[in-house]
């Protein structure tokens, strides 16, 4: 790679020219005379890989900067910085990691691969004395790995709340407002492209636990992995479950929770009932938020559109900005990522939380005996309050809500098992864990 002196430009490779890319190259053309003056040097796109170069595109680049051998970019001694702007695992991995050991300076988007390989691609970084920025990889346009990495530095971050995927808390959002089920606001957001014709990824929590993964190993200095993280998704979720968590004062959303204890680290995305006065609470649609809480700024709060072209590109090329500022100043900034001995991540099953759930039962005497039984006396797990709800006259059944009060995972998914084997319990349906605001 040719050294960026003088006035030359920084040149950039650019992986990927989609949704995120297109967006990037955008606004690369429209203020490269701004981003030189910040820079201090001009920056010029040298080549752009994609699959398919005949395919139209949402912005207009040069054709005969278009390639589909990844070569062209990794042997151009001219590319000091490489954007990853494809996505998925592979190859994306394999690109990054050339990039870091042929000394690019890299930027990605990618919470996949950052979530699964961070501390890999940070120690490579580190050992060829370059750098990896992701701040896109997590919020889109929010800033989130920045102040994780900088801002909050001096905190000890006690815990994360985020509502870290759109497409969910618009299908939520959706569901709660209009009384809709599941699959009417799924299909919804799918006619409005916000969910993938395939959308697992976002509706299974995988995706939010990618991103929590990528934050919590900042915010609690120790690495945790996807498969630390526990996630259940939305798929389960009914409409009388938001009119009963309404009537009881709670919202329902995707939280993706981190949190430090004495000894350990909790990591779970799920389905929460959460206060309706909590800020958190008030997220709605599309929009994303993160809520930090540290030991000297008290709560922190975060903000705004967790995707889309522009907000995305932005993250992108504030990264890219930054990089560039020190690679012509010849000093570039360097975070140094490391691991305290590592924290235990705490199982799910030894996780106290309260809980919320939806039974039905024969609308007649003793029931409730039968259940409170198994729940207080088997369990030790202690009731908040019961209240029974539409009573079918049809069947002769009711619907009751439980609310505890805090019990051990492993005794509640233990309790619900029995309490669906009693003869007096018609059907188990939703089982929710509960915050506080
Ligand atoms: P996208 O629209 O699907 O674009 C992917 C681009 O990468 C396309 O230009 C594609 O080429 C190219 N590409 C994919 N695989 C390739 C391969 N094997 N070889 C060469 N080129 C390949 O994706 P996106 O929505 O822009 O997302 C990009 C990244 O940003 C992902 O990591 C995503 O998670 C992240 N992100 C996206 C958003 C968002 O709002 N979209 C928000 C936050 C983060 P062709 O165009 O020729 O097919
Ligand atoms: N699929 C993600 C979401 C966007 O719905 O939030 C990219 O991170």
């Amino acid at each position: 790679m040719s050294r960026a002196t003088g006035s030359a430009p920084i040149g950039i490779g650019l992986l990927g020219l989609g949704v995120v890319g297109s967006g990037v190259a955008q606004i690369l053309q429209e203020r490269a005379a701004e981003y030189a003056r910040t820079v201090g040097r001009p920056l010029a796109i040298r080549r752009v890989l994609v699959r398919d170069p005949q395919k139209p595109r949402r912005v207009r680049v040069d054709p005969r900067l278009l390639t589909t051998n990844p070569d062209d970019i990794f042997n151009d001694e001219g590319v000091h910085v490489v954007i990853e702007v494809m996505g998925g695992e592979e190859p994306a991995h394999t690109y990054l990691r050339r990039a870091l050991e042929s000394r690019r300076y890299v930027v990605t988007a990618n919470k996949e691969v950052m979530a699964k390989f961070g501390p890999e691609l940070l120690a490579i970084a580190r050992r060829r004395g370059v750098d990896i920025l992701y701040e896109a990889s997590v919020g889109g346009g929010i800033p989130l790995i920045a102040p994780l990495k900088r801002d909050l530095l001096a905190n000890e971050i006690t815990s994360i709340r985020a509502i870290i995927n759109g497409t969910t808390n618009y299908i939520l959002t959706r569901m709660a407002r209009e009384g809709i089920d599941y699959a009417v606001a799924l299909a919804a957001a799918q006619q409005l492209g916000y969910a993938e014709p395939d959308p697992r990824n976002d509706v299974e929590g995988i995706d939010a636990a990618y991103k929590l993964a990528i934050m919590a190993s900042l915010a609690f200095r120790t690495q945790v992995r996807p498969h630390d993280v526990f996630h259940e998704g939305i798929t389960h979720l009914t409409a009388r479950d938001f009119r009963y968590a309404t009537e009881l004062g709670y919202a329902i959303k995707l939280l993706a929770i981190g949190r430090r204890e004495d000894h350990s680290i909790q990591v779970r995305v799920h389905p929460a009932l959460i206060p309706l006065e909590a800020p958190l609470a008030k997220v709605d649609g599309v929009y994303n938020a993160v809520q930090v809480d540290g030991d000297l700024t008290g709560m922190v709060f975060f903000q705004g559109r967790g995707a889309g072209a522009m907000p995305t590109a932005s993250a992108v090329v504030a990264d890219l900005l930054n990089v560039a500022h020190g690679i012509a100043q010849g000093a570039p900034e360097r975070f140094v990522w490391r691991a305290d001995p590592a924290a235990a991540i705490k199982p799910m099953e030894e996780v106290t939380t309260r809980y919320y759930v939806r039974l039905r039962v024969p609308d007649r005497a003793g029931v409730l005996a039968k259940i409170t039984s198994v729940l207080g006396e088997r369990y030790g797990i202690s009731i908040a309050s019961i209240i029974q709800k539409e009573a079918n006259e049809a069947d002769q059944t009711a619907e009751l809500v439980i609310m505890t009060h805090e019990a051990r995972e492993a005794d509640m998914r233990a309790a619900i098992r029995d309490v669906g084997q009693l003869d007096v319990v018609t059907e188990v349906g939703t089982f929710l864990r509960v915050e506080s605001g």
